[in-house]
């Protein structure tokens, strides 16, 4: 496997949804790898407060991406600035839950827009400049949940399906120009994630910490498909439809 650790020397890192839970915890190990960090949310004092604490150097790039055409602005102005990116890691996403029908118009559209659409669009832009160079690693953060059908959080799973297939394809046309692209798949995680989708935090969440120490080093070893716990590996091979009925009995309150 190729190692794409000296890319810290060749571009900076630019992480969505860096303000907190695991896009915090992904920033503390970029930087902590040498990466200069391009951090973007919405929260600009927690960015801030983060930047203050990272070992490496940190600019902040306020951008609300459920805004229709904010991550290509988001994008354009990293490059106005001057800087070079040789890392992009598409963090930020929202989740909701409830019956597929009851799940507001509105709470529906923002998810799509923040976890698929411009996460594809920052994508297509990032791997447009990395192809033409020859270097370049791209992590989109997915979910275990991309893997089958989850009643009563439809539309996330269906999100997070859409970004891991996208993910893995481009996967296979970066790869030829010396890019890596991974697909990060985490189970539940002890964040604020399902406070926000109106969920109930599973038991045994594992902490972000551990999740995003895990994930950087496969994702800078180029690994394809990361999926932090060995539980939430070994449950990648119970069929679809058994794990569809078990997340239907667990969500279903
Ligand atoms: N928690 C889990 O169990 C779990 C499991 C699998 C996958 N994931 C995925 O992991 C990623 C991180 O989730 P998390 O658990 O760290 O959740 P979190 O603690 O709620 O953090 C979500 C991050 O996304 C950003 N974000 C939310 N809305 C945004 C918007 N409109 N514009 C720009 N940024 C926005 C937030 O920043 P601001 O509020 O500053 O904008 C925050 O930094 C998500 O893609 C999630 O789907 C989570």
């Amino acid at each position: 496997m190729r190692n794409f650790n000296n890319l810290k020397d060749r571009g900076a890192a630019l992480l969505t949804g860096a303000s907190r839970g695991l896009g915090y915890e992904l920033a503390l190990q970029l930087s902590a790898r040498g990466f200069d960090m391009v951090l973007s949310g919405r929260d600009e004092k927690a960015l801030s407060a983060l930047a203050s604490k990272l070992p490496a150097k940190a600019y902040i790039y306020a951008a609300d991406l459920s805004v229709p055409g904010e991550a290509k602005r988001l994008y354009e102005r990293i490059k106005a600035d001057g800087i070079k990116l040789s890392v992009l890691v598409n963090n930020a996403g929202i989740g909701a839950s409830g019956e597929a029908w009851s799940v507001p118009g509105k709470t529906d559209d923002d998810m799509t827009e923040i976890n698929v659409i411009s996460a594809v669009t920052l994508t297509k832009l990032f791997l447009s400049d990395a192809c033409a160079r020859g270097y370049g690693a791209l992590c989109n953060v997915c979910s275990v949940g991309a893997f089958q059908p989850g009643p009563y959080t439809a539309s996330y799973y269906a999100s997070k399906a859409y970004l891991h297939s996208y993910t893995l394809a481009a996967r296979y046309e970066a790869k030829k120009y010396g890019v890596n692209v991974s697909s990060l798949c985490p189970g539940p995680l002890d964040t604020d994630f399902f406070k926000t989708a109106g969920a109930n935090k599973p038991k045994g969440a594992m902490s972000a910490q551990k999740a995003a120490e895990y994930a950087t080093n496969k994702f800078l070893n180029g690994k394809k498909t990361i999926v932090p716990g060995f539980y939430n590996r070994l449950a990648r091979l119970v069929p679809a439809s058994i794990k569809t009925r078990f997340i239907a009995k667990i969500k279903k309150n």
